[in-house]
């Protein structure tokens, strides 16, 4: 069966003619929300004049304004140069260091101003506070480690399997006070998937963690190293050295034993550094800063590339006027470091402003949904910054704990995945209380900073609509054939950005060639084009722009599921699967879920000889695990008699994405096989109603995405 469907899928699949990018969709727009007065008055936009500064005829020049927040060795000649259309370079000629900007110069003029607060899960240890003196102490001592034990120098890779700890920032900032490039692989990710990344960037270095707490639990985080090792010896890629910090320093967590001449113990190497200083290398501010992975369409993930002086710039800049950080604010990011959002705006943005910025280990309601607020509470955080399903949790486990804390917010932000209004709603009533300004924050890894959002201070919130594109972004929509689709047409289309900005990455790690694929061009016309007009960049999510210009974002158009906010491409889950000796063929959809989002939920058929057991799925649902890691794990692994497919065999997800969410499949008079729908659909509706699992009614926009998933 696996051959045959093979050797069938050069030809042209056999989907319907109607491009699900131009269907319309009807939903109630919400009433504008206006900011708090208290807000707007110390806001740090709130004068309109700003958006004149960024109107689209002073592009490119306008991002000067987010490059003058940084110190630079030497100021750019050419502000955008476009001449390698579309791997542009912003700020050519200049040249800076990104950790003198986030540390030195706050170190020099309020040394003893906390940088970083760190809040261990266990509630009953002492919050860390870290002065900026200190952390270029640490930073400094971690440098001079990384050249002169580990001999790293400007241009090299490093993998970073680093949980939420303060260490993370520091080797962070160690790394690109070297010009030593780093890829952080988010925490909760498998030994494997870090080992992968390990050998796509060359890196002969792996910095990690002993272990780190999680819901009250200790786990071993150091035997994902050796899982990562082999994995990456596997592709051919040696690690000469691992690098292991201790949770706490002294002790160690894991019961993975040290290997001799490769394994240390970061807490035992750094004393021979004590006190040493390292110079920051001037770099250009088109050098590469660091690596961040995420998923798409084809299974291997893709290394985004990020710039230094772009996108600290940038960074920089949209913290100043959308996260409204002041010097002197409190500001509590609480999502991971190890995803975008915490690189730009746990780490770079916040430090580059030279405010204080919270790091908080653990899960958002351990021990109990009152935790965030008492930590609110207790360090007088005034910007709160996390995730619709952070959000969706708390209010589940604690709708009323928000009122027993005597915290005030100024502003607070989310990202990540679409709020839905009720859930919006709660944010601001009751953890605002009504007294801050909210700012829905849409953007992507590829794009280092934010490209849709409303600026609190002047533009009024909408729930369930991101706002309109930031400042210095022209959004636009194209339907499938290019067409743009006016704004308050209430049509759906695909979302792209007509010009380059700042904080976009440069390249994919190693391959340029699906860097232009991916997002470039599809809406390009002529490929030897050196103006930008003629690249728009396709975001890859489906979007309504309303007649007032703001954005609704519908999900992913490519094969991507968001889980908790999380990334996670079909094909990479899927050939996990396909590693399990008895599957024959696999596919991931997402399952609407009240709290994550999106979950995974796989479908596999057997290869001949072979019948489905529980044993069978466990496998399945345990390989996922171990090759990507837990956030992955399926909500159920439906073992089919066949999959619905098209004449060519192409795998119909939209239809399986139907039947697991109990909605209507649609048309399937063109599949090979229409018989097996009307089979699976009972098996799986019957065994899910048994499980309680049967699903509500899906709202338009999670109809949408469901109804066209895996269609790109
Ligand atoms: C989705 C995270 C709706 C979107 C910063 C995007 C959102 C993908 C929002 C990127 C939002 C992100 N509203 N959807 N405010 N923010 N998304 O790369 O589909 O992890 O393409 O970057 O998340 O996820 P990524």
């Amino acid at each position: 069966m696996a051959e045959e469907v093979q050797g069938q899928a050069a030809e042209a699949p056999a989907t319907s003619g109607v491009s699900e990018s131009q269907i319309a969709v009807h939903w109630r727009e919400e009433d504008y929300i206006q900011p708090p007065a208290s807000f707007v008055s110390q806001a740090n936009a709130n004068d309109p004049a700003i958006l004149e500064r960024f109107s689209e005829d002073k592009f490119p020049e306008c991002f000067k304004e987010y490059a003058d927040l940084l110190s630079w060795d030497q100021t750019w000649h050419t502000t955008l140069d476009t001449s390698n259309a579309p791997f542009y370079k912003w700020f050519v000629g200049g040249r800076l260091n990104a950790s003198y900007n986030c540390v030195d110069r706050h170190a020099a003029a309020n040394p003893d101003k906390t940088a970083i607060v760190f809040v261990s899960e266990i509630e009953s240890d002492e919050h860390v506070h870290i002065s900026y003196g200190e952390l270029l102490r640490q930073v400094n001592e971690f440098a001079a480690l990384l050249r002169d034990f580990c001999g790293l120098k400007t241009g090299d890779r490093v993998t970073l399997h680093m949980p939420m700890v303060p260490e993370l920032p520091v080797v962070m900032l160690a790394c690109a006070r070297l010009g030593v490039i780093h890829s952080e692989v988010f925490g909760g990710f498998s030994g494997a998937a870090a080992g992968s990344r390990i050998s796509d960037s060359g890196s002969r270095v792996l910095i990690t963690m002993d272990g780190y707490y999680r819901a009250g639990k200790m786990g071993d985080h150091k035997v994902k190293a050796d899982e990562a090792l082999e994995m990456a010896a596997k592709e051919g890629q040696e690690v000469d050295k691992v690098l292991v910090w201790r949770r706490r320093p002294g002790e160690y967590q894991s019961k993975t034993p040290m290997v001799e001449g490769r394994d240390f113990f970061i807490d035992e190497l750094l004393p021979r550094y004590a006190g040493q200083t390292v110079e920051p290398v001037s770099m250009p501010a088109e050098a590469p800063l660091f690596l961040m992975y995420t998923s798409g369409t084809t299974g291997r993930p893709k290394g985004c590339q990020h710039s230094t002086g772009g996108y600290l710039s940038y960074v920089a800049g949209t913290s100043k006027y959308y996260l409204d950080i002041h010097p002197d604010d409190m500001y509590w990011c609480m999502a991971d470091i190890g995803w975008i959002t915490g690189h730009s705006y746990i780490v770079y943005g916040p430090l580059a402003l030279g405010t204080t910025t919270v790091i908080y280990e653990g899960v958002p309601n351990y021990p109990d949904g009152g935790r965030p607020w008492r930590i609110a509470e207790q360090l007088r955080v005034n910007i709160f910054h996390t995730s619709p399903t952070a959000i969706r949790m708390l209010r589940k486990v604690g709708p009323e704990e928000p009122r027993k804390y005597n915290y005030h917010f100024k502003s607070m932000t989310t990202v990540g995945e679409p709020i839905e209004p009720e859930v919006w709603r709660w944010y601001f009533t009751e953890v605002g209380k009504g007294g801050a300004a909210i700012t829905d924050t849409w953007w992507q890894t590829e794009n280092g900073g934010f490209l849709g959002a409303t600026l609190p201070g002047l533009q009024p919130m909408k729930p369930g609509s991101c706002g309109p594109s930031v400042l210095g972004i022209q959004a636009v929509l194209y339907d499938e054939e290019g067409n743009e689709i006016p704004k308050g047409s209430g049509k759906a289309g695909n979302i792209c950005i007509r010009n380059p900005w700042p904080g976009i990455f440069q390249t994919i790690w190693g391959d340029p060639e699906r860097f232009l694929s991916t997002y470039f061009r599809k809406y390009n016309k002529n490929p030897d084009s050196k103006d930008w007009r003629d690249w728009p960049y396709f975001t890859n999510d489906g979007a309504v722009i309303a007649a007032d210009a703001y954005i609704r974002i519908l999900g992913r158009v490519d094969d991507v599921i968001n889980v908790a906010g999380h990334r996670l491409g079909t094909k990479e889950i899927e050939s996990a699967a396909l590693t399990v000796p008895e599957v024959a063929e696999a596919a991931a959809v997402p399952v609407v879920d009240d709290v994550r989002g999106r979950v995974v939920e796989m479908y596999v058929s057997l290869k001949p000889g072979f019948e489905a057991s529980d044993e069978v799925a466990a496998k399945v649902s345990q390989t996922i695990d171990t090759t990507i890691g837990k956030i992955a794990r399926p909500k159920n692994v439906w073992i089919v008699a066949d999959m619905p497919k098209t004449r060519s065999g192409k795998i119909m997800r939209r239809v399986i994405a139907s039947v697991s969410n109990f909605t209507e499949v649609g048309d399937v008079s063109t599949l090979a096989n229409p018989e097996i729908v009307e089979q699976v659909r009972e098996q799986v509706q019957t065994a899910k109603r048994e499980r309680g699992q049967e699903q509500r009614e899906l709202t338009e926009t999670e109809q949408h995405e469901i109804k066209s998933f895996g269609e790109s």
